[in-house]
């Protein structure tokens, strides 16, 4: 038998058309006679829009139209109720209220790119401007508790906390603060509307789910959603703020419609921090009660996050807390404010990557109270199963990780005094923190095809949004079709292919990979039994299970000499094998909790009159079930823990306390790791065999990698420095 390839580290098959700019993104696709659509966002936080004028912006050559609230036309679902969370972000030019910073307030059509931008200049609008109101401390009493959050219940109580926290010898209570953060992709969105006729649409768009911008579109221009495409071939990024479609999708659509003609609309770097979604401001608070040997007795977590006035959405982080630790006193809660912001959304591990900040950090706090090495603290709470649900993991190489990651980083040699240790000016800390993140499987469909050339094309209509999906599938595929790696190629990126998911959530490897999977073992066993049932065939009155399937030929168990080829088979058939599976069997991991795990240690040093910060070492050890391809599945870590380094000590959205402008709208502004930043990383996969988690055995690795990043690079700040600081980023001014 052939090795199987699933699991190599094999190169990308889509890297060489990325790299010589043969890969068509969105915004690149050539579309005949497309006219240029520019946004004109508002530049204030709060008000009404006075009655604009457009005149000069009408007059230039070239404009096409100039839409605004006076004139936009009502899309005919507009009204239709939307009573689910995020399912108002769309602002499409319907009144004058200005709701938040960057709100698209006009849209100019032009033939050109240039002009449609000069005449946006010389839209003009005024405001009567409100006060926005930006501050969540200032609301807090209007706080809310919503009903959801994207993981379980708002509220959750196990056992008493109040009487155990109450008894507890050892005793940490702290707020955690989060800066709102933006995803800053490197492909901006954008979109390409094309109407054929006035019932049938084309979309070109940055997405990491065409079949819920055909959704939510389709619904909207009251279209039937098979007359509505949507093409995302290649996305430059996604992390979740290409989830879903936001204002500027729909703006295509009327601008395409009023000139008839096909509309491209791509935001501007500053508009990406304006209506595309962000990740809330969080405040946090964890209180930890511990007995003197280390045991947690109970365990608060609770959170506050902002949301817009017009629509909810909820960061998940005290959930994230739920399936941590041993304990059997555990209150989790989520509290929203309404402020004048844009609709926050789901960012790069939602509710992990903060809420592993507060949770991590208090254990860390906890650690020094109690004189406890905080891996020790770590292993003295270990869950043997989940303690939110009661039910087993299904599979936790928790310990594996802690133990590989802390070898390789050389804990075992850490001082515990703060300030222990130094270099020169510099003083050195180590800190560590836990990572996780669920492991997902949705329903998903996905289609095989043999051809009689003897290559297999596998479908099914997700996205690769940078993860290496093309690849992965490709893998998967190719072993269970029997076929070389060579001889297959993966579809995705288009809402005529088989329905899967959204690319998001860290669920695409288990959820379509696994369809795929199953679909390529159909068809595997639907060319068996041609080739049985073909009296053309050698194998002709064989029983399919003396056949045996490698490389593209067949071959009788009973007697080696009968032989034939996948090629020959569908060539004589003279059609294509084609399978196409529906893959629902996404529920029998319901008995068990099933989670990705690991392990982050890392170094800083910081300098002790200036007290820049310097990450110098890191090591994250992490296991997700079967590991598809270790070459994209380290990217995906490495990636994760990049902007962890991002998310302690760099990114945040600035707003003017004024008027709500965002001032950190440029990427000079808004700071993102770069090389000099990043030490070298370890990544260290373990293995981990999971039966239960999915049919491929993988966890999904795209979002854990960027968990327990703030605490553990804040906890090496507070090892180095003594200094405790509970707010991210980590910026020198709140260290000095
Ligand atoms: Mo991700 S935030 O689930 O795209």
């Amino acid at each position: 038998m052939t090795q199987p390839v699933t699991g190599k580290g094999l190169d990308r098959v889509d890297a060489r058309l990325k790299v010589t700019g043969k890969a068509s993104y969105s915004a690149e696709v050539a579309v005949a006679n497309v006219a240029h659509a520019v946004i004109v966002s508002a530049t204030t936080g709060k008000g009404r829009i006075k009655p604009i004028e457009i005149g000069a912006a009408a007059k230039v050559p070239g404009v096409l139209a100039v839409l605004t609230h006076q004139n936009a036309p009502k899309p005919p679902g507009a009204d239709e109720p939307r009573k689910n969370a995020q399912d108002r972000l769309l602002q499409f030019l319907q009144d004058d209220e200005i709701r938040y910073d960057g709100q698209p307030i006009a849209l100019v059509v032009a033939d050109t790119l240039e002009r449609a931008r000069h005449a946006a200049g010389l839209v003009r609008p005024e405001y009567d401007v409100e006060k926005p109101v930006l501050s969540i401390e200032a609301e807090l009493d209007r706080a809310y508790a919503p009903k959801d959050t994207p993981r379980g219940p708002s509220d959750k109580k196990v056992g008493d906390f109040d009487a155990a926290f109450a008894k507890a010898a050892v005793r940490v209570d702290g707020t955690y603060t989060m800066a709102p953060e933006n995803h800053n992709p490197m492909e901006m969105h954008a979109t390409i509307a094309v109407w054929q006729g006035d019932d049938k649409l084309t979309l070109y768009d940055t997405t990491q789910g065409g079949f819920i911008v055909r959704q939510k579109l389709a619904a909207l221009f009251r279209l039937k959603p098979e007359n509505v495409r949507v093409i995302s071939r290649y996305l430059g990024g996604g992390f979740g703020c290409k989830g879903s479609p936001w204002s500027h999708v729909p703006l295509a659509v009327m601008a395409a419609k009023v000139t008839g003609r096909p509309v491209k609309l791509v935001l501007t770097r500053q508009q990406m921090f304006y209506f595309v979604g962000h990740r809330p401001r969080t405040l946090q608070r964890v209180a930890l009660g511990a007995e003197r040997d280390g045991t947690l007795s109970a365990i608060r977590h609770d959170l506050t996050g902002w949301t817009s006035r017009f629509d909810e959405f909820v960061e998940p982080s005290a959930a994230w807390t739920r399936p941590m630790y041993a304990c059997g006193n555990v209150s989790t809660s989520h509290r929203l404010v309404r402020l004048d912001v844009a609709t926050p959304t789901f960012m790069r591990a939602p509710g992990a990557a903060s809420g592993s900040f507060a949770m991590e950090t208090a254990l860390d706090e906890l650690s020094y109270a109690l004189k406890m090495d905080p891996l020790e603290l770590r292993l003295k709470n270990y869950a043997e199963k989940d303690p939110d649900t009661g039910r087993p993991f299904s599979s936790k190489e928790l310990r594996a990780c802690y133990r590989q990651a802390a070898e390789r980083f050389g804990w075992a040699r850490r001082k515990a005094e703060p300030r222990a240790n130094r270099e020169g000016t510099w003083l050195v800390g180590w800190g560590m923190a836990s990572a996780a993140y669920p492991a997902h499987q949705r329903e998903s469909s996905a289609a095989a095809r043999v051809r009689a050339d003897g290559t297999a094309v596998v479908q099914a209509g997700t996205h690769d949004i940078g993860t290496g999906a093309y690849t992965i599938m490709a893998q998967i595929a190719a072993d269970a079709l029997g076929l070389p790696f060579d001889k297959v190629r993966f579809e995705l990126g288009d809402t005529t292919l088989p329905n899967a998911p959204l690319a998001a959530g860290s669920q695409t490897s288990a959820s379509v990979g696994s369809a795929v999977k199953l679909a390529c073992e159909a068809a595997r066993s639907m060319i068996v039994s041609a080739a049985v049932a073909d009296p053309r065939s050698p194998l002709f009155g064989a029983r399919p299970e003396d056949v045996a399937t490698d490389t593209g030929t067949l071959v009788s168990k009973k007697d080696v000499g009968k032989k034939d080829t996948y090629a020959a088979v569908v060539e004589r058939r003279g059609r294509e094998i084609v399978s196409t599976i529906e893959n629902k069997d996404v529920k029998s991991r319901e008995a068990y909790a099933c989670h990705a795990f690991g392990a982050q240690f890392c170094e800083v040093k910081v300098d002790e009159a200036t007290c820049e910060i310097r990450v110098t070492r890191a090591v994250g050890a992490f296991a997700g079930g079967k590991v598809l391809n270790v070459k994209t599945a380290r990217s995906q870590l490495l990636g994760g823990m990049v902007w962890g380094i991002g998310l302690a000590l760099l990114e945040q959205t600035v707003r003017d306390a004024r008027d709500g402008r965002v001032v950190t709208r440029e990427l000079q502004d808004y700071h993102l790791p770069v090389n000099s930043d990043v030490p070298a990383l370890d990544v260290i996969l373990v293995p981990e065999d999971d039966p239960h988690v999915s049919q491929v055995g993988a966890k999904g690795l795209g979002e854990i990698g960027i968990t327990g990043m703030g605490a553990a690079i804040g906890n090496a700040i507070f090892h180095a420095t003594g200094k405790r600081v509970r707010e991210l980023p980590i910026t020198l001014d709140r260290l000095l």
